[in-house]
């Protein structure tokens, strides 16, 4: 039996599929923007990060892996204070995946703690600045006083609007593909009924944008099974800092670097169109954008 988290359409799902109730981050009216840092022409609404590299961080340290995981797990609450003051609305970070059961059993327990730990010292401070925790992936097989952390830590969050914090734990995305397939099928659906929204919104991710900017620490150029469907035309931007030595300052070259690309979505522009959004073309506020447009 899963006990995860319901993210059948219509839960919860605050953002919408116009991303209702948030503003994007080109109408935001947040003033927070961190004044050491010039204002980029463009932000992203959802980014997604792999907390890549721990193991590399600690043994270039000579400290035990899981010492690298701990860093990494303090990483995160400056990159989500920094996310709120660039107008970032969700922050999605892979800090388990369906693969990682198998790593040596020492390992995995000491992940466990540590998230268990995390969850527990974090969620009152998220919750008291309005973040909204919510798990991307399955339950199952969690050890029972983790799955209700998880579980309490959520119901603490849900209806914060601030920031939307997906942790993807346990988490595959082909896995969650197959789930998608399975509610879809079960719901009884018209095999032609079904389109790519359709899907969307049978994914943990139902109604929410998908990520605009991918960022990958520790320099290694794959993907890992993340955010597999929702990622097509993510912008991917690949930093060979390790995650616990990932700050404000490379977050916002990554950013940066997001800002200067050009989304095509497919499609060609206009020789002269330059370095900028196509007209009409889906926005960063714009979930599963690609969908409406031809091949190209
Ligand atoms: C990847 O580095 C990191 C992980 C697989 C685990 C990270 C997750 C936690 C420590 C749990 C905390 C999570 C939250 C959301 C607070 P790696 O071990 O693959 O590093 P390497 O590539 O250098 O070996």
């Amino acid at each position: 039996m899963t006990a995860s988290v319901d993210n059948t359409p219509g839960l919860h799902n605050s953002l919408g599929s116009g991303g209702a109730g948030l503003a994007t981050p080109e109408t935001t009216t947040d003033n927070a923007w961190p004044a050491e840092f010039p204002r980029l022409s463009r932000v992203p609404t959802h980014v997604a990060i792999k907390m890549d590299g721990n193991g590399r961080w600690a043994r270039a340290r000579n400290l035990p892996r899981i010492a690298g995981h701990r860093r990494g797990t303090k990483n995160l609450r400056p990159i989500l204070e920094a996310s709120v003051q660039f107008g970032i609305r969700i922050v999605t970070v892979y800090a388990f995946s369906t693969e990682n059961w198998n790593r040596p059993q020492p390992e995995v327990d000491a992940i466990l703690t540590i998230l268990g730990e995390a969850i527990k010292q974090e969620t009152p401070e998220l919750h008291a600045n309005g973040v909204q925790i919510r798990h991307l992936g399955s339950l199952e097989g969690v050890p029972t006083h983790l799955a209700h952390r998880i579980q309490e830590a959520l119901a603490l969050t849900c209806h914060n609007q601030r920031l939307i914090l997906n942790v993807a734990f346990n988490y595959g995305g082909r896995a969650e593909i197959v789930r998608a397939l399975r509610g879809i099928i079960r719901a009884g659906l018209p095999a032609e009924s079904i389109t790519e929204d359709t899907v969307s919104r049978y994914l943990y991710t139902a109604g929410q944008p998908d990520p605009d900017l991918i960022i990958l620490p520790g320099g290694e150029m794959r993907s890992s099974n993340f955010l597999t469907w929702q990622s097509i035309y993510s912008e991917v931007y690949v930093t060979p800092v390790l995650w616990p030595a990932f700050g404000v300052y490379e977050y916002y070259q990554a950013l940066a670097a997001y800002s200067q690309r050009v989304r095509r979505f497919g499609r060609v522009l206009p020789e002269t169109t330059g370095n900028h959004q196509p007209t009409g073309a889906p926005g960063a506020a714009t979930p599963n954008g690609a969908a409406d447009l031809a091949p190209g």
